[in-house]
């Protein structure tokens, strides 16, 4: 399966199509406004290097100004307007529209700097991820925790803000399995370029699966150093603000789900992978990692360290 990379020029999906179709519209426009106005520019410079002189012409000239002023000024800008406004009226409308009464539900909230992702019908939460079955209608349910942020997918629809007060949705549809890349679109603060999220569209028995496994409480440790490790994870306090679903229950700071962090691709709003070396290096100094991050500084021995990263690899 191949990451597709952020490009609104690649659609792969319905709300994206109709916004490359604006694009389009809008660069075609654009391209008609430079080839008018260069025109004009090399007729006028031409006319007034000729032999007669302006003063000769003068009358004319108030004429076909007034013409020019009116034709160029108001009406055509107008005209121009009016269809990009109509064009994109109608590429929103896709993107807008409540998906069908029994399509599937996430919601999805922005935290500095990482995503939320929540299913609420199908009892499955997870972070910087959003999975979801190709050639079906999905609701974006779109919120912030704290500053605005937007959530932007341009392989499969256009931006969409994420704001605290409210909650906009946004309608998305893969034509076929594939991972998007996303971003917040909204600066955020200092982290806003590390706030990635990966769109991931599936068949549907792969969606399945992926469902009835996320559903699943954390898996027990089996090694001594799982073991260890799930025990510094509650003694040194990571579960009260992280989740691990038969382990902790987070608290009043939002963090990351973990109970399947190692499914997970990446960490750290992107900055770093859900391997070891990562996980290692993300927990022994997350602000040289991610300056700003809420995620604080554990205080561990590198014994401690190896147990811990051997507790979170397990989470699968
Ligand atoms: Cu969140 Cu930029």
């Amino acid at each position: 399966m191949s990451v597709v990379f952020a490009s609104a020029l690649d659609p792969r999906g319905p709300a994206a199509d109709r916004a490359e179709n604006l694009w389009w519209i809008m660069f075609g426009l654009g391209l008609f406004v430079l080839v008018v106005v260069a025109v004009a520019l090399l007729v006028g410079v031409r006319r007034h290097s000729g032999s007669e002189s302006p003063i000769d012409r003068r009358e004319d000239h108030e004429g076909s100004s007034r013409r020019w002023i009116l034709g160029a000024g108001v009406v055509g800008p107008a005209i121009i307007i009016a269809i990009v406004f109509v064009a994109t009226v109608w590429s929103m409308s896709v993107s807008s529209q409540e998906a069908d009464g029994d399509s599937m539900v996430v919601e999805v909230t922005g935290h500095q700097w990482w995503w939320e992702v929540r299913y609420p019908d199908l009892g499955v939460v997870t972070a910087n991820e959003v999975h979801l079955p190709a050639g079906v209608d999905v609701e974006l349910r779109l919120r912030s925790a704290d500053v605005i942020h937007s959530f932007w997918v341009p392989a499969l629809a256009g931006k969409r803000d994420a704001l605290p007060e409210r909650t906009n949705t946004l309608t998305i549809e893969s034509d076929a399995p594939g991972t998007y890349v996303a971003r917040c679109a909204e600066f955020c603060g200092i982290q806003h370029a590390h706030m990635n999220v990966v769109v991931v569209a599936h068949d549907r028995a792969s969606f399945d699966e992926w469902v009835a496994a996320h559903r699943m409480p954390a898996v027990e440790p089996t090694t001594a150093d799982q073991r260890a490790g799930a025990e510094l994870f509650v003694d040194r306090g990571c579960g009260s603000c992280h989740v691990v679903d038969g382990l902790t229950v987070g608290g009043d700071t939002p963090a990351p789900d973990l109970t399947h962090l190692a499914s997970r691709r990446e960490i750290a709003g992107g900055l770093l992978d859900s391997t070891g070396p990562d996980l290692r290096r993300w927990i022994s100094d997350p602000h040289a990692v991610k300056p700003g991050t809420l995620m604080p500084d554990v205080d561990v021995t590198d014994t401690e360290l190896d147990d811990l990263v051997a507790y979170l690899e397990s989470l699968r």
